[in-house]
């Protein structure tokens, strides 16, 4: 009996150490390489974590373009040549993303779960209103409304004389209300205020930030599986901001976008809804506007406040087209308006963007084999896909590809202008013109309906920055600043720490009565 009790443990481990053994996949023939790593279950999951691009560099030299890991208990066929991106795209019929995306924001923002066959009907229609309200010609409405609220935060400023705050929480302040309000409206605040008992905004906006940025920060454990209740903090701010974003409030607002009346309105119709689950889809829509945008709009004001010939470019193209649509820059008497064409037309600052997403940007495309399936690659070469394997793309690896981008961790302000000063769109690889070359944005079916607000948005911050403030890095000398790449995989990467800005809101219209008289 006493030795029964000393080797059931042992017994058991060896059942469990057997059963782990036999539950290893085995390579099949037509498949490509496969990693399962040396952890049960997690696999390669802790050296993929550690550093995405330089993990997925050293098995590219190894294995080749194509290879499967096995993260987390799931498998992972990474797709490294950027012109097979093509064929992953055309394998629409085998490959679904909606599943996969569905599936995780279900998880995390804990609203319906949309691949319930009770939803099929309306989950198209729902997903047809990204396109509808934030792309063509409506989409002048969302920036005109952009506009005039990133001036009224960053009037707040005017009167302050020179202040010193962090670049990040200076960008991230202006931002996060302008584009808060531009979504979900505001209601009039001598209104709010009659009524009473009602938050001053600027105390609202702080508290929703903070609830933001605590969500936030969970986001890369909660994307590797941790279950959001073990996360206390991220699902208190997460159901704080749903509170905030309830529909009972949002009917007092004015002023809100069309994406998000249209999806109040649908979400209405569905009588499976309840008012938490409603607040809690407006809670997803808040991040995906907000959880990029911001450490991009960081990035690209952070590289122009440090590279002269970048700050002489864009200063330049501000007040060219703040002449032509006659501003004086700093004149408060009179918002600045610029219409989408003109915005399309400042090539100096789209460079920029762009330049400062390809260089943090860190997203990572994801499909899901819905049977199993053959895939051609560019190069002709096939490999085998079993249903329920994932294929992932991670465009990282061609933007920091020195054979398409000369010297790629170094920021160039006009890499993506072309002789004319117009947008540049050829570049190679191997001797061939690449269809695709950035791609921060996503690509086929997953590709960001919000893009092309996205950079407006930033256009019209830098814009408005340049036009408003004095702006001066703190210690300009220093190496550049590292992104923080754990959180590889979900879009734009914020940077390691912050770094100080001093900054004043310019009073040009003082000094021009001045000078008047
Ligand atoms: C620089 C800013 C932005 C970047 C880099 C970005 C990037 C992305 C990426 C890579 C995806 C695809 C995610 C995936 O494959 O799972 C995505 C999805 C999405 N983005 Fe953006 N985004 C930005 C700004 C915005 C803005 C401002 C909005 C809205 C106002 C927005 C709305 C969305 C929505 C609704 C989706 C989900 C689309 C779907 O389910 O099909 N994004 N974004
Ligand atoms: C898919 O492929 C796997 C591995 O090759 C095989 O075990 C499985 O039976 C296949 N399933 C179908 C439905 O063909």
């Amino acid at each position: 009996m006493a030795a029964l009790i000393f080797y059931a443990p042992f017994v058991v481990l060896c059942a469990l150490l057997l059963w782990l053994l036999c539950s290893v996949r085995r390579r099949q023939p037509g498949e490509p390489p496969l990693m399962n790593g040396w952890i049960p279950y997690l696999g390669v999951a802790l050296e993929y974590g550690r550093n995405p691009l330089e993990f997925l560099r050293s098995m590219q030299r190894k294995y080749g373009d194509i290879f499967t890991c096995k993260i987390a208990g799931s498998y992972f066929t990474f797709v490294l040549d950027p012109f097979s991106y093509g064929a992953v795209s055309r394998q629409g019929r085998n490959l679904d993303f909606q599943k996969f995306a569905i599936g995780f924001s279900h998880k995390v923002f804990g609203h319906a779960d949309f691949n319930d066959p009770v939803y099929s009907y309306n989950i198209k229609d729902i997903h047809s209103i990204f396109r509808q309200t934030l792309q063509g010609p409506v989409l002048q409405q969302l920036i005109s409304t952009m506009m005039e609220n990133l001036q009224a935060v960053m009037r707040r400023d005017e009167g302050h004389g020179w202040t010193t705050e962090g670049l990040q929480v200076f960008v991230e302040r202006i931002m996060f209300e302008a584009g808060y309000l531009t979504l979900f409206g505001k209601e009039e605040e001598a209104e709010a205020m009659a009524t009473g008992g009602a938050t001053p905004r600027w105390l609202f906006m702080r508290q929703a930030m903070e609830d933001f940025h605590a969500f936030d920060k969970a986001f890369p454990e909660m994307a590797a599986g941790l279950p959001i209740h073990l996360c206390g903090r991220a699902f208190r701010a997460r159901e704080a901001l749903a509170e905030k974003l309830h529909h009972r409030h949002l009917k007092r607002n004015k002023c809100l976008s069309a994406l998000i009346e249209r999806r109040m309105h649908a979400f209405d119709q569905m009588e499976q809804l309840d008012e938490k689950e409603k607040a809690r889809t407006h809670v997803s829509m808040l991040w995906a506007s907000q959880a990029n945008t911001l450490p991009a709009t960081f990035w690209s004001l952070y590289y122009i406040l440090r590279c002269p010939v970048a700050l002489d470019a864009a200063q330049a193209e501000v007040r060219r087209v703040l002449g032509e649509s006659g501003h004086t820059p700093g004149n408060l008497e009179k918002p600045v308006v610029l219409s989408k064409d003109q915005l399309a037309g400042m090539s100096v600052l789209g460079s920029i963007i762009e330049e400062a997403l390809r260089l943090s940007s860190a997203s990572i495309m994801i499909r899901v084999a819905s049977e199993n399936f053959t895939l051609t690659l560019d190069t002709g070469k096939t490999a085998a896909i079993r249903k329920g394997d994932h294929i992932a793309m991670f465009p990282q690896m061609m933007h920091m590809d020195p054979e398409i981008y000369e010297d790629p961790t170094e920021f160039q302000c006009s890499r993506f202008l072309d002789e004319n000063g117009q947008k540049k769109t050829d570049f190679y690889k191997n001797g061939r013109k690449l269809r695709q070359f950035l791609l921060p944005f996503g690509s086929g079916v997953s590709e960001c309906p919000g893009r092309f607000f996205a950079i407006n948005e930033i256009k019209q911050f830098l814009t408005l920055a340049l036009c408003h403030y004095d702006m001066e890095l703190h210690d300009l000398a220093a190496a550049p600043l590292e992104t923080d790449c754990t959180r590889a995989g979900l879009g734009i990467l914020p940077p390691k720490h912050d770094v100080s800005l001093r900054y004043r809101f310019r009073n040009c219209v003082t000094v021009k009565e001045k000078t008047v008289r």
